[in-house]
């Protein structure tokens, strides 16, 4: 059974989606594939105690006490690898990943990015998207490269933009179709031969 590690640092919808659909009856066997952990850098994260609750592993890596990011990572990995992962899963982890963390899970980290990459890179992506006058919003699933939100899609999909949106509104929208296509295009990931 391959091993999926998912990483979040709030609300952790994107992996209780993961979660469930990966518990869904044949979802194992057919794919070969088991969430094993969900590891965040906040001791605060909502999703913590969804995972806990589902008997997941958990773990907490604060980027906090570090003196810079490659020390962060370097004590990340560690819990990550004690899974020996397949596919780790960046659900909602709000940290900038060095080059060398990325290189280190080469083909095997996806990301969820909410706009349609590769428009709107970056941060407040809903806000940007209603003041360009863009008449659909959506999410993408890829793979991480260095750059940031970058590298090869493998899933999207699209919402429209209600002419009364607010960030909020559209943000809302856009996250229950999250939870579409990112246990959609994990299952792709193990599909195409992981
Ligand atoms: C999601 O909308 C995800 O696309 C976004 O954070 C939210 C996490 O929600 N990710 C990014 O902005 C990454 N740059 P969740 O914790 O409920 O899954």
């Amino acid at each position: 059974m391959k091993n999926i590690v998912i990483l979040i640092s709030g609300g952790g919808s994107n992996m209780a989606a993961i979660v469930r659909a990966s518990r869904q009856r044949g979802w194992a066997e057919r794919l070969g594939a088991r969430v094993a952990a969900v590891i965040s850098n906040r001791a605060d994260a909502g999703g913590l105690s969804f995972a806990r609750e589902q008997g997941l592993a958990t773990a907490v890596v604060d980027h906090k006490p570090f003196p810079s990011r490659e020390a962060f990572e370097a004590e990340l990995v560690k819990a990550i690898d004690a899974h020996q992962p397949a596919l780790v899963v960046l659900a909602g982890f709000m940290r900038i990943l060095t080059p060398g963390f990325v290189a280190h899970y080469e083909g095997r980290l996806l990301n969820i990015h909410p706009s349609l990459l590769p428009a709107f890179p970056g941060l407040h992506t809903h806000r940007r998207a209603i003041e360009a006058g863009c008449r659909v919003a959506g999410a993408t699933v890829h793979q991480v490269t260095a750059e940031l939100d970058h590298g090869p899609i493998l899933d999207q999909i699209a919402v429209p933009i209600l002419p009364d949106d607010t960030e909020e509104s559209l943000a809302a929208r856009v996250l229950t179709q999250e939870h579409l296509v990112y246990p959609r295009a994990v299952e792709s990931f193990f599909h195409q031969g992981a």
